[in-house]
């Protein structure tokens, strides 16, 4: 669990939840469906799944292309239990959808040079429309996992869409920006020569440059930053997808990285749902304790989605002053995304 040792302080006032009443009520299979299966993140996130049979039993792979078909025949034949099956175009979304207990949603335009997540809005809001639309439909009780770019405004589609159709439920979808929380784990662990699977730190804000705010005065070990070394670690992990698409020169934005904190935020969310306690994460949600309507924070995870938006906690001078500078570019990036439903 990736936040849990960073947080367990917080967590000692949520001991009432049962553990017990948890395990007895939860079912053991689940489905998951990928959206956006036959992209780099979908494909790697299907395998990462599918390795772990104990968890996910039913995975529906779905892509807008055909080939995702021979993807999922392909992932089939690994040797572990539970079922794959591949779903295209619109006409089988339904099917791929119906049941579900996880939906990610991972398809959609992604940035193949060098410019803002800003610029991939037009693209895929209306991408994100259209799946609201079918999951109100098809699956109104499923848990929604969303990467796709820009985050800050394709959630508030999702979820406004959803709220219009009378079926949005605000503890069960979620921007995923775990990949940020890896990031900066890894860039801490490298700066002062620590195993990066030991150090946690919360991400909050949102996903985009000037939006992710990095918790530093929160990790886990607690560690001392020079203000020389604050300032390097929030450049390096706000321009990190950046400096990956300048890397891969055309082709496409950060796959492998996103796939594997996808999945790790996933079977987070599967072991709190079958009753695991004090299961906490990062995610972006709708959410109005900045006025902001949406904000990533710190979340306690349960069998049903989000138990508790346990909120930013103690910020340092810093962090606030970037939270901050963060508050109007969300307010503009929800806007965007109320303007375009309206
Ligand atoms: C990332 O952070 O790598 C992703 O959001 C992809 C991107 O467009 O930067």
């Amino acid at each position: 669990m990736y936040l849990n040792k960073v947080f367990s302080r917080n967590l000692v006032r949520h001991s009432y939840i049962s553990l017990k009443r948890f395990s007895t009520t939860s079912k053991r299979n689940h489905s998951v469906c990928v959206i956006g299966a036959d992209g780099g993140i979908g494909s790697m996130l299907s395998l990462l799944l599918k390795l772990k049979p104990d968890l996910v039993t039913d995975i529906r792979m779905h892509d807008i292309r055909e080939s995702v078909n021979g993807v999922a025949m392909d992932l089939s034949h690994i040797n572990r239990s539970g079922t794959v099956r591949g779903y295209t175009g619109r006409s089988q979304l339904k099917k791929a959808l119906k049941g579900a207990d996880i939906v990610v949603i991972s398809g959609g335009i992604s940035k193949v040079a060098v410019m803002t997540r800003e610029n991939l809005f037009i693209e895929n809001a209306s991408i994100m429309e259209e799946f609201a639309r079918v999951c109100a439909e098809m699956c109104s009780e499923a848990l929604i996992d969303i990467v796709t770019n820009p985050v800050n405004s394709c959630v508030p589609v999702f979820c406004e869409t959803m709220r219009k159709l009378g079926t949005f439920n605000p503890t069960k979808v979620i921007g995923v920006t775990t990949l940020d929380l890896m990031r900066i784990s890894t860039f801490i662990a490298s700066m002062k020569g620590l195993d990066p699977r030991k150090v946690t730190c919360p991400v909050v804000g949102g996903h985009s440059l000037l939006t992710m705010v990095p918790l530093l005065s929160q990790c886990n070990p607690p560690i001392n930053f020079s203000e020389d070394e604050t300032v390097e670690l929030f450049n390096k992990v706000r321009i990190a997808g950046e400096e990956v698409v300048r890397a891969k020169a055309g082709n496409g934005a950060a796959q492998i990285a996103m796939a594997y904190s996808l999945a790790y935020f996933i079977f987070d969310q599967l072991k709190a749902k079958r009753g695991k306690a004090d299961v906490v994460q990062c995610g972006y949600v709708a959410n109005n304790a900045h006025k902001t309507k949406y904000f990533a924070t710190k979340l306690l995870l349960g069998t049903d989605g989000i138990i508790k938006d346990l909120g930013l906690g103690k910020l340092s001078s810093f962090e606030q002053e970037k939270i901050y500078e963060a508050i109007p570019i969300i307010l503009r990036d929800v806007d965007t995304a109320e303007r375009f439903i309206r």
